[in-house]
């Protein structure tokens, strides 16, 4: 792992965004169609192929059949989907509890996709309770991807639980996450730190006999 993260930088697979670290209206990434079941969505291609494997695994591995919803979004497109959302909830907080504001979202980056199982495409909480909610959180790391927004994070995330948020880091990065259990956004603070081998020996240290 580099001892410098690019995390700086827009285009690294590990770059920041939340309400504190946005991107620029103008960022727009290169992006193709992802080739999986599901509404017609793209991300980036690097994100896109990892997402591919990720899906072809699910129904080799597990049987399960996962579904695109909604991958990447302009910035423009996540300022309707806000909007609608504040208007639906008649709650600013409701919203920001739900949607990110434009330039705020990682759908912008490319590298976000909300998943669903095959014949749903409804994001709601229980998609973590149901097969394929599992299979993505015990499994989506394999293939580089983080559950970006988990249960009981929220409070530094600043997100409620979103099970269906898959966020794409690169196989080492999403590996690391998962084995420290802990928000990207501590992972980044702490690999700043360079603590970040720490966390994960603590959470090894804790499964270990
Ligand atoms: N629902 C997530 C936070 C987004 O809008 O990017
Ligand atoms: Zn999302």
């Amino acid at each position: 792992m580099d001892a410098a993260m690019p995390d700086k930088d827009v285009d690294s697979t590990v770059f920041l965004v939340n309400r504190e670290h946005k991107i620029s209206e103008d960022y727009i990434p290169e992006v193709r169609k992802t080739n999986v079941y599901g509404m017609s969505q793209s991300m980036r291609s690097d994100a896109a192929a990892a997402l591919e494997e990720m899906f072809k695994a699910a129904k080799d591995e597990s049987k399960i059949s996962l579904a695109t919803v909604s991958g990447y979004r302009s910035y423009s497109k996540q300022s309707t989907i806000y909007s609608r959302k504040k208007k639906t909830l008649g709650s600013v907080d409701k919203a920001d509890a739900l949607v990110a504001l434009p330039g705020a979202s990682e759908h912008q980056l490319g590298m976000a996709m909300d998943v669903a199982q095959r014949g749903s495409s409804q994001l709601n909480s229980g998609f973590g309770k149901t097969k394929g909610g599992k299979w993505v959180s015990e499994n989506a790391h394999r293939f580089g991807f983080i559950v970006r927004y988990p249960l009981g994070q929220e409070e530094i995330t600043g997100y409620a639980y979103e099970p269906w948020h898959v966020r794409y880091l690169g196989k080492e990065y999403a590996k690391a996450i998962y084995q420290a259990g802990v928000p990207m956004e501590v992972f980044i603070s702490a690999h700043r730190l360079e603590i970040y081998e720490f966390l994960i020996h603590a959470v090894e240290d804790e499964v270990l006999p």
